[in-house]
């Protein structure tokens, strides 16, 4: 039994979609499983020339021998996924949980004006008033939808079973451990906990079955949307620096921050990491793009990563040098 969560530690966009493909490509895991919030999230991931886009379908999905599942505890949008399922090259091999939430227009409406558009700064995808709607019990499942069940298997049985026969399983989280309903910057979050064990309940997989959790940092802090972000720098200052991201949902310019220790400990804590991944190493030290070994970086880049793994008693063992795939130094033994 191997299972490993791969969660994001700060605000979401940490680069979790590349090492999450990254992870799919080289452990070959027999199931990708995603949990999370819903279509709020995105991931980028570069393939070659390639760039996709993901919002719904587990981001490992370039693993062509894998199964790519959505857990029970996320909410669908069934035109998003249908799109990607298409555009992505995946069907046969994409299933959903009956038990998945159901995006529909009441909810694209409500997500697009008021509080949560204004205030808390929603990614406007629906997915916190179906959250919701669950919580009032009036939410509809994948299972009320004749056209959804092609795509429905028991996603907490299938991933159980794989793990049983000593197959590996790979558990994706999506937004970050300061966007969690109950551990984050409240009421600036999203509408889940994103934190492993939420990540975990959502696809249906306990404590005990969980061998690895690797938390992702980016190596500095963004967040896109409101909501407190310690020692912001100004739009310009992080554009000097190289910081300034756009959201993929949103197309949202990011805010930018230097790597936060305090939010890092906090996060190895709520998340029980065993593993920490940090990406973008090239955006800090760009002598370092492209590197796929360690004893090659630069010595402030090696400064920085050991300073991180002293500091969070953590070892560091997968990190990003670069947007594609293959760019990453692997460190676990
Ligand atoms: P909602 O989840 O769309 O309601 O948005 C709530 C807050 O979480 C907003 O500040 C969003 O920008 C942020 N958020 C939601 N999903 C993501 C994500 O995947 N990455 C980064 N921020 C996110
Ligand atoms: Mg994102």
């Amino acid at each position: 039994m191997t299972s490993t969560v791969v969660v994001g530690g700060f605000f979401g966009d940490e680069g979790k979609g590349k090492i999450i493909s990254y992870l799919a490509i080289k452990d070959n895991p027999k199931i990708i499983v995603r949990g999370g919030a819903g279509p709020n999230a995105g991931h980028t991931i570069r393939d070659g020339d390639k760039v996709y886009k993901v919002r719904m379908l587990p981001s490992g999905f370039l693993n062509k021998n894998a199964k790519v599942m959505i857990g029970p505890g996320v909410v669908i949008n069934p035109d998003v996924l249908k799109k990607e399922i298409e555009d992505f090259d995946v069907s046969g091999r994409a299933f959903i949980d009956k038990h998945c939430g159901i995006i529909e227009e009441t909810h694209l409406i409500r997500d697009s004006k008021g509080e949560l558009k204004e205030k808390i700064g929603s990614t406007g995808s629906g997915t916190g008033p179906a959250n919701a709607d669950r919580a009032m019990r009036i939410l509809k499942l994948a299972k009320d939808f004749d056209f959804l069940s092609p795509l429905i298997v028991d996603v907490p049985q299938e991933i159980n079973s794989a793990l049983s026969a000593n197959e590996h399983v790979l558990i994706e989280g999506t937004q970050g451990t300061f966007l969690s309903l109950w551990h984050g910057t409240y009421p600036f979050v999203t509408s889940k906990d994103v934190t492993a064990s939420g990540i975990c309940a959502d696809v249906g997989i306990g404590p005990t079955k969980v061998n690895e959790v690797i938390v992702v940092f980016k190596s500095y802090v963004t967040r896109v949307g409101t909501g407190p972000l310690d020692k912001e720098l100004s739009l310009d200052d992080a554009e000097k620096k190289g910081w300034s991201e756009f959201g993929t949902v949103t197309g949202r310019q990011r805010r930018a921050a230097d790597f936060d220790f305090d939010l890092a400990r906090r996060a190895i804590m709520l998340n029980g990491a065993t593993q920490i991944s940090i990406t973008k190493l090239d955006v800090l030290f760009s002598d370092c793009a492209g590197e796929t070994s360690f004893d090659k970086l630069s010595d402030d880049a090696k400064v920085f990563i050991k300073n991180i793994e002293d500091k969070l008693n953590t070892p560091v063992t997968i990190i990003g040098t670069g947007p594609a795939v293959n760019d990453v130094i692997d460190r676990r033994s």
